[in-house]
């Protein structure tokens, strides 16, 4: 172990253990944080963050096992252990503010996972990251909340011109491709939710379920589904860089405004390429998206496309379309399954769109369907084999009459049939809460 490492763990162990000897604002306290912020500081002009961790209860720095880390630093290991954190990252440009921060929250209340990290945002820290042990599975529902907000985060760091770390953004989408694989009606129910004022990031974590889920049916290898998971989640981050009101305009954009959206797949793609451990094949991605099968789209070129930038550009198409926008009334699952077939072999690879509209279902989950009794609800679940009979969970009965308990019911197990599909704008039904509850109860 270098010295410096030593010295940093010393101090940061002499700083948690002032907290538990000290009253607050005692200058006790302060010294060692001060001086922990001048070593981390000076070591982090040779790197580009310093991470301290806890691997099988033995601490490491920098990934090297400290030996006794558990007899020499107890109150650094006490502490992670005590708050389920299992490393600590400093980054550069991590002030002292933030330092003192995090060592309040280390030796404070007991506050752990989601709790944890709504502190630290709470407190303004960005360039130390505590890294929780994860505590059980999330459920889809937080996994579909955390991923809205890593768009956010990241997007909101691009903004303030800075690279966002690419970790968090690998992380959630492995977490959204498990769930792809294990509950894909539930996340893909989730699609639904439609944030009217923060399109940009719902329609990111949209476009990132669909294209893992068409992914997934087309049986894409583990790194393929990965890149385009990662691009279909930063697919629009370039839209940072064109102003805001050009995006939320309404109706028609003068030619200079639509040359300046225009940029945005270009902007993207630089962002991802300039971002730490992200696969190259990303960044063609999100410059892809809005070119089109025939290159009918933008940027111009005459380059072929790579052949899973269409995965990106169907789901961002079909989510487009069922959301409502200023400048357009949502349109119904089916409605927009037939819109886009017009552009078959137009904007999308015919292939990849079939296999994206078998995937989707010809009623997916989300669809308002009246049912041959004239009961009405909402398809929960896809039936494969038998796909104009999904699970409906029943909302209003034959009457109109609201259900008091909704109940589901497979049709494909019964002699009821969908007869119509229904706008949902004309019920009580909010299809976003709907699937949230769904999801919240699935626990
Ligand atoms: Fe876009």
């Amino acid at each position: 172990m270098s010295d410096s490492s030593e010295l940093i763990l010393k101090s940061i162990n002499s700083a948690l253990k002032s907290k538990k000897l000290y009253p607050p604002g005692h200058p006790a306290i302060a010294a060692p944080v001060n001086k922990t912020f001048q070593l981390i500081s000076d070591e982090l002009k040779a790197l580009n963050n310093i991470a301290i961790g806890i691997l099988h209860e033995t601490l490491t720095f920098e990934d090297t096992l400290i030996q006794d880390g558990d007899k020499l630093y107890p109150d650094v290991l006490q502490y992670m252990a005590d708050k389920n954190v299992d490393a600590i990252i400093f980054e550069r440009g991590a002030t002292v503010k933030e330092l003192t921060a995090v060592f309040d929250i280390l030796a404070g209340q007991p506050v752990q996972g989601k709790e944890l990290q709504r502190e630290l945002h709470t407190k303004g820290v960005t360039h130390i990251t505590l890294k929780s042990v994860p505590m059980g599975k999330r459920n889809v529902l937080e996994i579909y909340n955390g991923a809205v907000e890593v768009v956010k985060n990241v997007m909101g760091e691009v903004r303030m011109g800075k690279i966002p770390r690419s970790e968090p953004i690998k992380t959630i989408v492995d977490e959204i491709t498990e769930t792809v694989f294990s509950d894909q009606n539930a996340i893909l129910g989730l699609t639904m939710i439609k944030n009217y004022d923060n399109y940009l990031y719902n329609h990111s974590v949209n476009v990132s379920i669909m294209a893992l889920a068409l992914g997934r049916a087309m049986g894409l290898p583990k790194d393929d589904l990965h890149a385009v998971g990662v691009a279909a989640l930063l697919h629009d981050v370039g839209k940072t860089g064109v102003a805001e009101n050009i995006i939320r305009k309404p109706g028609g954009l003068s030619s200079e405004e639509w040359e300046k959206i225009k940029e945005h797949p270009l902007l993207g793609s630089n962002i991802a390429k300039r971002m730490n451990g992200l696969d190259e094949t990303i960044g063609r991605l999100i410059y892809e998206h809005h070119i089109k099968y025939d290159h009918s789209g933008y940027p111009q070129t005459t380059s072929s496309l790579h052949p899973l930038s269409q995965l990106i550009t169907i789901s961002d198409a079909y989510d487009a379309l069922t959301t409502l926008r200023v400048y357009q009334q949502p349109h119904s699952p089916v409605e927009a399954i037939k819109v886009m077939n017009n552009f078959s072999g137009r904007h999308f690879n015919p292939d990849t769109l079939k296999a994206f509209i078998n995937m989707i279902g010809v009623y997916p989950v989300g669809t308002m369907v009246r049912l041959t009794t004239n009961e009405v609800g909402i398809v929960t679940k896809l039936n494969a084999e038998k796909q104009e009979s999904p699970v409906v969970k029943i909302l209003y009965d034959a009457e109109g009459v609201i259900v008091e308990n909704p109940f589901e019911l497979d049709l494909s197990t019964t002699d009821k049939e969908i007869v119509s599909t229904v706008n949902p704008a004309t019920t009580s039904t909010d299809l976003g809460s709907f699937f949230e509850k769904e999801a919240a109860q699935a626990v």
